[in-house]
């Protein structure tokens, strides 16, 4: 019968990749509660209303990108492309936002778009989110970009670099379309391009083709045009990052490839990915939360991308995933021979039961074969076990790592337990 493959363009992990997958998203994970974030699980699928108005339908996101569907019951059905609008919708819907603010959640899990599939650009990817909303401080906002930062730092990630910029508030925006619109006029552009452009004439700053990088060049840039409020509220954002240590360079150009940015807005990118070098992103968004019919408070967050960090991970060095998984169980053990064979299960149960993870060698392989699946499963420890260690109730337990071995007593499972518990 023919196989049946995976879709198109999606990630998937397997072990011994996996392993290190795992441990990218628990470090991004575990920096997000370390700020007070808690977790939020929300649909993969929503109505794909939510999305055109809450992403916007200037943006890639929506007018290419969208996987989106009619369901049974005859209703347009969208996957996720990505988490800020979800968030917000069950912010409104479940009145979050009427308790203690900021809301601060994050979420993890699989975001669908549907572009053309590349290294680091896939169909589904996942990421790992925050968001805190309720409260516009400059704190909120250095925040959210120090805990993308020391998620990156404490993975060992070093060959990066943070982008930020404001895209001000309502008033500043507005002179500074007045005058964009105005320049963008005496361009000759394309009916498309205009038409994005009427939207949101910020897009063309983010234009791929030469001749509009080239004409935009002399286009007049919104953090000229920072009222004093914004201008405070950006500088502060600055002052704060550099007293924690955040490095960051101000890009004037920066458009999000999402419409509802306002304010402070921030990309990380790692400078070995190639085309696909952004591993984060995200800012403030002041009307997304009114324009989903919630109340006007503003927010930020920001997605980061753990299929391309786990790449930039591989890329620096820091894990070598083909060989064995990252974590894996304290004791692998071999049996010798039927007997043994009773003894190593019991053993690896009784292990197990007192919370030490084990596992062993099933069948009937040669020692060699054995020692290969122990050296394969990335096991802190093995031990051998056949007729003459159940005999003198001793034997040899090897350090995978140092290759050191040392005798321990095997005559009760409670003697192994506790040496293994004890190293
Ligand atoms: P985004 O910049 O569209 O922002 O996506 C965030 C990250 O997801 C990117 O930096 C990238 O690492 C990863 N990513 C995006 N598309 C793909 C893809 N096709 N394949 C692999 N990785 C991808 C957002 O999604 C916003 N919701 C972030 C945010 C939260 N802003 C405010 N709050």
């Amino acid at each position: 019968m023919a196989k049946i493959q995976a879709p198109k363009g999606v990630s998937e992990y397997f072990p011994p990749r996996s392993t290190y997958f795992e441990k990218v998203r628990e470090t991004l994970i575990g920096a997000a509660k370390n700020a007070g974030y808690s977790m939020m699980e929300l649909p993969v699928f929503e109505d794909t209303e939510l999305f055109i108005r809450g992403v916007g339908e200037s943006t890639d996101v929506v007018s290419k990108e969208m996987y989106t569907f009619e369901d049974r019951g005859g209703r347009s059905i969208t996957l996720r492309p990505e988490g800020t609008a979800g968030v917000m919708r069950s912010v409104i819907e479940h009145n979050l936002d009427k308790g203690q603010l900021p809301v601060k959640v994050w979420y993890s899990g699989a975001f669908f778009r549907a572009e053309r599939p590349q290294q680091g650009r896939y169909r589904q990817f996942y990421q790992v989110g925050i968001e805190a909303i309720g409260g516009s401080y400059p704190e909120i906002d250095a925040e959210v970009i120090a805990v993308a930062w020391r998620s990156f730092k404490t993975l060992g990630l070093t060959n990066f670099h943070l982008d930020i910029t404001s895209l001000g508030d309502a008033e500043s925006r507005s002179r500074h379309r007045v005058d964009l619109v105005k320049f963008l006029s005496g361009l000759n552009l394309d009916e498309a391009t205009a038409r994005r452009a009427e939207i949101n004439p910020l897009r063309l700053f983010d234009d791929k083709r030469a001749e509009i990088i080239e004409s935009m060049k002399s286009a007049p840039l919104l953090l000229d045009y920072l009222n004093n409020e914004s201008l405070a509220h950006f500088q502060k954002v600055q002052e704060l990052l550099t007293n924690f240590g955040v490095e960051f360079r101000i890009n004037p150009r920066m458009v999000r490839g999402l419409d509802y940015y306002t304010g402070t807005t921030f990309e990380f990118v790692h400078d070995g990915l190639g085309a696909q070098s952004g591993i984060g992103g995200g800012g403030r968004y002041d009307g997304l939360m009114s324009d989903l019919g919630g109340a006007d408070l503003s927010g930020i967050g920001f997605g980061i991308g753990v299929d391309r960090v786990l790449l930039a991970a591989e890329a620096e060095g820091i894990f070598v995933t083909d060989e064995r998984p990252i974590e894996s169980v304290k004791l692998f053990a071999i049996a010798m021979g039927v007997e043994a064979k009773s003894y190593v299960a019991g053993l690896v149960n009784a292990l197990r039961d007192e919370g030490i993870s084990a596992d062993m060698a099933y069948g009937d392989r040669a020692l060699k074969g054995s020692m290969k699946a122990a050296d394969k499963s990335g096991a802190r420890f093995s031990i051998v076990i056949g007729a003459d260690e159940l005999a003198s109730g001793q034997a040899q337990l090897k350090d995978m790592q140092s290759g050191q071995m040392q005798s321990i007593t095997i005559a009760r499972y409670s003697d192994v337990t506790q040496k293994i518990r004890s190293l």
